[in-house]
Order: C-alpha cells, then structure tokens, then sequence
C-alpha cells in the first residue's frame, strides 16, 4: 500500500503528464492507482467549488473512484504560488489534513501518485514546502526534469535538495519539453552520470493535447522500489 510523490525541476516542466502517465500504466497492469494534488493554485470556478485542472486530470486517469476533497484538499483561484494564494483567503495549509486525505485515498487504491505544486522547495507558508508533504507521506519521489536549456542546474538542485532532505529517490524521467533542444543524448549522459538514481524513462515531445505515451515508465523498477 503505498505510491509516488511526483516532482519536478519547476512549474509547467511535465509533473501532470508523467503522472497521468504513471496511472494510466498501473491501470493497464491491472492496480488500483488514484492521483492526488493536495495543494493546487489557479484553480477555477465551477458549479461545486474550486476545481483544479491537474486534480481533474488525475482523477480522470485513476482506476478507482475517489472524492474531489480527497484528491485535491487545498484549491485556491490565483495562479500565484500556494503560499500567496493561501494567505490572500485566510487559509493555513495543514499538512496533518493532507496526510487524513491521503490515507482516506489509501484505502481505495494501493497506489497513490501524488503531484506536487511548482518544485521540490515551493513554499506552503511561512516555513514549511512541498518537500515536507513527500516526508510526511513517506513517499519516494519521482523528479520530472523538463527538458530544455536550464534544466541540468535546476534538476541537479532539486535531486540535493531531496537527498539533504532525507526523502528517498526513486527516479528521474526525462520529458522532452522543447523539441528544439540541442544535444539531447549528452543532456541526458550528463543528468544520468550525477543524478544517484535510475532514469525511468523518456517522453517524446507531444503534440498539444494528446494524451501521455504508455509503457514509458520502467513499471517493474518503480514497483521495486516501493
Ligand atoms: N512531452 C511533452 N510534449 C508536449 N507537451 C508537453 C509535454 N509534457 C508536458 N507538455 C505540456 O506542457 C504543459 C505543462 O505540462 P504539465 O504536465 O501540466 O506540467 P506541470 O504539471 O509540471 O506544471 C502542458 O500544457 C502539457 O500538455
Ligand atoms: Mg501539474
């Protein structure tokens, strides 16, 4: 009974993608697998309250059924990082609630990905991240690195930053943001020589709206390792 903390080396980098990806392939392997995205900003308006795109489209791609509370407790309408949106509503993000969320969604499904908001240290008020969601839920962490001019520093930090934080890395996937980008293969030598965990795979670049390839992940070694 457990799951996945997916990460990324910022905003807009894949987070989404892969873990659409990564229910869509635990489905087809026949588990019971439910998204969560305990904090979301810019969240829009509908006919039940706040509804974040990401939390829809993980539970889209889930197996089972869940409650929207459930899979998506903190929602806020200003596309402004979590901690921001929160303080302009008077809300404190409790990350006791999120981990009472996140074990109502462990009883419906043995997998539970879970999908950070912008990177590892985003932060959630005035002292604590996103890093500190992944640790309480004890969950391996997966690092979406964006690929595209940048991305070797901002993946480099992020794989520290999770070591010094004590939070145990399952792996790096390599998302293909910018079809444009020189020397792909090299990019990836160079993350692959210094990241001290498996590459679990590499997703082509897509056109617009199409939906995540399957079977790019390296199922059987994340299931290992959880
Ligand atoms: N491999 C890809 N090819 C093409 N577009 C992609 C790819 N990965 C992500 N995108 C697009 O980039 C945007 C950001 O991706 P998303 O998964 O939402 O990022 P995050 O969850 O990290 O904010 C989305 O519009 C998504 O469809
Ligand atoms: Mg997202």
């Amino acid at each position: 009974m457990s799951g996945w903390f997916i990460t990324g080396t910022g905003t807009d980098v894949g987070k989404t993608f892969v873990a659409r990806a990564l229910l869509a392939d635990l489905r087809a392997a026949g588990e019971a697998a439910v998204g969560m995205k305990p904090v979301a900003s810019g969240c829009y308006e509908a006919a039940q309250g706040l509804r974040s795109a990401d939390a829809e489209a993980l539970l889209a791609a889930s197996s089972v059924a869940a409650d929207y509370a459930d899979v998506n407790p903190y929602a806020f309408a200003p596309a402004v990082a979590p901690h921001l949106a929160a303080a302009a509503v008077g809300v404190a993000i409790d990350i006791e609630n999120i981990a009472a969320h996140f074990a109502r969604l462990q009883r419906l499904a043995s997998r539970v990905v879970v999908e950070g908001a912008g990177g590892w240290l985003t932060p959630l008020d005035a002292r604590r991240s996103m890093a500190d969601i992944a640790l309480r839920l004890k969950l391996p962490v997966i690092l979406v690195v964006g690929l595209r001019l940048g991305c070797l520093n901002h993946a480099l930090l992020t794989a520290r930053a999770i070591r010094a934080d004590g939070a145990p890395l399952a792996g790096w996937v390599a998302n293909r943001l910018d079809p444009a980008m020189a020397l792909v293969e090299e990019n990836l030598a160079t993350l692959a020589a210094r990241i001290e965990a498996p590459l679990l795979g590499v997703f082509p670049h897509q056109s617009p709206r199409s939906a995540p390839p399957a079977g790019a992940l390296d199922l059987r070694r994340l299931t290992e390792i959880i």
